[in-house]
């Protein structure tokens, strides 16, 4: 099974699937929000809108542990999933794709473990999954690695935190890749994102930053991003060759 994480932009990508179900998931986080089952590509694929349905729940809002669950529950071993982001260099451009290889986690308010009653510390050296993110970049154009930040938002950034991210080594800022990406990894799900660049960050754009600015960018890329990810479900192997499978072993404490 197959999962994408669809933020703004991409829903339009279960148009293209067969014996489309629809359904949500309970756990012990919470209800998911209703997830698509499909067949694209003779592969079975499960999406599911991050902000649900109606983009109700803002960034810092989204149930992220029942989303991740949910995916798990559902048999997903690999998670594509996409983010709106502003850059913070002028070579990366609003409507480009960047795959992120790592990034830097300034949100303050979220659940980013599943493991709060026995101690796990799982490794995060690498936190995408490179088999997964050779996919994605040999299946159209991007910006083929990159550091994400995650911020809390949900405002946009001031220019002296666009000033210090970039000093930092940030090379494009969102609000919804963290903890996604951890809590994955700690339930040994391959996961990799496509950001879609829909604006220059604060500071870095000559212009006041809007909400409409990101919507239009995204709505002009749609159709190259969902490509994109179908083109990627296309190529995946049937078996996953990675650690991402193996990532609890070695991280839990044995108990005394
Ligand atoms: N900052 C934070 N999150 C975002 C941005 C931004 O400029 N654009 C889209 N998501």
């Amino acid at each position: 099974m197959i999962g994408i994480i669809g933020g703004t932009g991409i829903y339009e990508i279960v148009e293209m699937g067969e014996e489309v179900e629809t359904k949500a998931i309970e756990t012990p986080y919470g209800k998911s929000p209703e997830i698509n089952v499909f067949k694209l590509h003779d592969k079975d694929v499960v999406f599911m809108p991050r902000h649900a349905k109606g983009h109700a729940n803002p960034p810092h809002m989204i149930n992220y542990r029942a989303n991740i669950y949910a995916m798990k529950e559902m048999g997903v071993e690999r998670i594509i999933a996409t983010n709106a982001v502003g850059s913070l260099e002028l070579s990366i451009k609003p409507g480009d794709f960047m795959i992120p290889h790592d990034f830097l986690d300034f949100t303050k308010l979220r659940q980013s473990t599943f493991y709060d009653t026995k101690t796990v510390h799982i490794d995060i050296t690498k936190p995408y999954c490179d088999n997964l993110r050779d996919i994605l970049i040999s299946s159209g154009e991007s910006v083929d690695n990159g550091v994400y930040i995650c911020t809390e938002g949900p405002r946009f950034e001031t220019a002296a935190e666009i000033a210090m991210f970039k000093q930092l080594g940030g090379s494009v800022v969102g609000m919804t890749g963290i903890p996604e990406v951890i809590l994955a990894r700690e339930l040994e799900i391959c996961y990799a994102s496509v950001c879609m660049v829909s604006n220059y960050a604060a500071s870095i754009s000559p212009t006041k930053l809007t909400i409409e600015e990101v919507f239009d960018v995204v709505n002009e890329q749609k159709d190259n991003l969902i490509k994109l990810i179908s083109d990627s479900i296309a190529k995946l192997p049937e078996k996953r060759e990675c650690p991402c499978k193996y990532a609890l072993s070695g991280a839990e404490i044995d108990e005394v």
